[in-house]
């Protein structure tokens, strides 16, 4: 795509999305409207423009993207104000400008190629991206001369009812020959229901001056959907879930009741991996076959290894080895590595921690910033008591020992392997190999004065 600029715009402050966020700044499955729009475009072009406006320091640190060059639209003025912005840094660019709207982020790398290539075969002066809806709403209309060429875009506002009959509308996305388009862009008004400078207005102005402005359309309407609001955004995340999830299942993924799970696309899981309904699965998670997640777990970024249990559990940022049960209620924090057949059970957090292998923490307790061996077992309600107010302490146990029942570790403490430490016992020092510890009152028994 040489000779080719991408401008995005991204300066209106998407006032349908009532939000003190600008509206491209909102997330959509995960990435930020903009960054997926940016995505779109992300090889090939001779530059990168986004054209920022509201508040526009704030969307230019969003995007950390260093080949975008951003341009500044003080006062939104309108979209075809927007592009107007570009020209000084363009006055030297004869080839083509591909337009993109910063609210169109379902949009196709493919699409925008092959609307490039209609336009360079068809040598037109422009070239726009439509598509038919059922139900076109807001978005602009095309209106076609007779030899299929795009005589004008009317904007739905400014529609009369003939008009707003047309099923055919206008995506927001075009290729421009950049020597046609500033200087039409000049003559364009503001004339209209929105006293707004209007880009689609371009169309008319090259149409009435014989130029060449044709239409490609295409036929998936999702594709192209602008997000103008919160509805749009849940409508266009659903669409991309939906799809996430189809092409799991068909590389060989259970997913049971698919309605109630949601994927992110950066997810990767082996094929006879099963997962349970009401389960989210984010971020850099890798998960390998054999495993059942869910029912209502929540799991980000983590590698999880063959044949895991989740069940009801949050679990981000861990390293799960194979054969692993956790839950159900399990929370497991960043930086935990939890070894092969451990078992973490009901209502147990674990937090930036080493769990060995084939160790157990079965009941209500808390494991925080330790390194627990192979082979123990950490009776109900056992604490690592990490944190004494100022700053956090490191808790070791050795292999095949065994803490009992509602134990205090208070940290900085080493457990040596071989190791029973009695129930209910409060550890202040550190417990020596094959020991056994036992730190608690004796218990009494006394007479008991009944009244008569
Ligand atoms: C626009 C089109 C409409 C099309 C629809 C497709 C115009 C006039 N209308 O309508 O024909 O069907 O997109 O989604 O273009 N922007 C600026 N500065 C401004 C105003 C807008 O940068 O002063 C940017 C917005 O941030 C947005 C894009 O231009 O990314 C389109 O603006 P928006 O207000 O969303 O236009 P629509 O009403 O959706
Ligand atoms: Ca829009």
């Amino acid at each position: 795509m040489k000779n080719t600029v991408a401008i995005i715009l991204a300066a209106g402050e998407g006032t349908r999305f009532n939000s003190v966020t600008p509206k491209v700044l909102h997330k959509i499955f995960g990435k930020m409207i903009i960054e997926r729009v940016i995505e779109i475009v992300d090889d090939g072009f001779d530059k990168k423009i986004v054209v920022v406006g509201h508040k526009s320091e704030l969307v230019k640190k969003s995007i950390n993207d260093k080949n975008v060059l951003f341009v500044e639209q003080i006062k939104q003025l309108g979209s075809g104000d927007a592009v107007k912005q570009t020209e000084s840094i363009l006055k030297n660019f004869t080839g083509d400008l591909v337009i993109l709207s910063g609210d169109v982020p379902l949009l196709k790398k493919e699409t925008v190629g092959k609307l490039l290539s209609v336009h360079k075969k068809e040598k037109a002066a422009a070239t726009v991206l439509t598509c038919e809806s059922k139900n076109p709403s807001h978005y602009g209309r095309i209106v076609r001369n007779s030899d299929g060429t795009v005589k004008a875009i009317v904007e739905s506002k400014d529609a009369t009812d003939v008009i707003k009959k047309i099923k055919e509308i206008n995506s927001g996305v075009y290729v421009f020959s950049s020597k046609e388009l500033f200087p039409a862009l000049h003559k364009i008004k503001n004339d209209n229901s929105k006293s707004e400078y209007y880009l689609t207005d371009v169309i008319s102005i090259l149409n009435r001056e014989k130029r060449k402005v044709i239409g490609y359309k295409i036929n998936d309407f999702r594709e192209i959907s602008g997000i103008n609001n919160r509805y749009e955004l849940a409508l266009a995340e659903n669409y991309m879930r939906e799809k996430v999830l189809e092409n799991l299942m068909l590389s060989g993924v259970t997913i049971v009741n698919p309605a109630t799970v949601y994927i992110e696309e950066t997810v990767e899981i082996e094929k006879d991996a099963m997962i349970m309904p009401s389960t989210i699965i984010k971020g850099r998670t890798k998960i390998r076959s054999g495993c059942v997640l869910g029912p209502f777990s929540y799991i980000e970024d983590c590698t999880v290894g063959k044949n895991v249990e989740i069940r009801a559990s949050f679990v981000y940022g861990a390293e799960i080895a194979d054969d692993v049960k956790i839950g159900p209620f399990s929370h497991i924090r960043k930086e935990t590595k939890v070894g092969r057949y451990a078992r973490i059970g009901n209502f147990s957090e674990i937090k930036k921690s080493i769990i060995g292998e084939n160790t157990k923490v079965s009941h209500l307790s808390y494991i925080g910033d330790s390194q627990l061996g192979k082979n123990i077992n950490i009776g109900a309600g056992t604490i690592t008591c990490n944190y004494d107010g100022k700053k956090k302490h490191k808790t070791e146990i050795g292999d095949f020992t065994f803490v009992g029942s509602n134990t205090n570790l208070i940290a900085p403490v080493k457990i040596g392997r071989g190791v029973l430490i009695a129930a209910g016992s409060t550890i202040t020092h550190d417990v020596p190999d094959n020991k056994l510890a036992i730190a608690r009152e004796r218990q009494v028994i006394k007479k008991l004065k009944v009244k008569s």
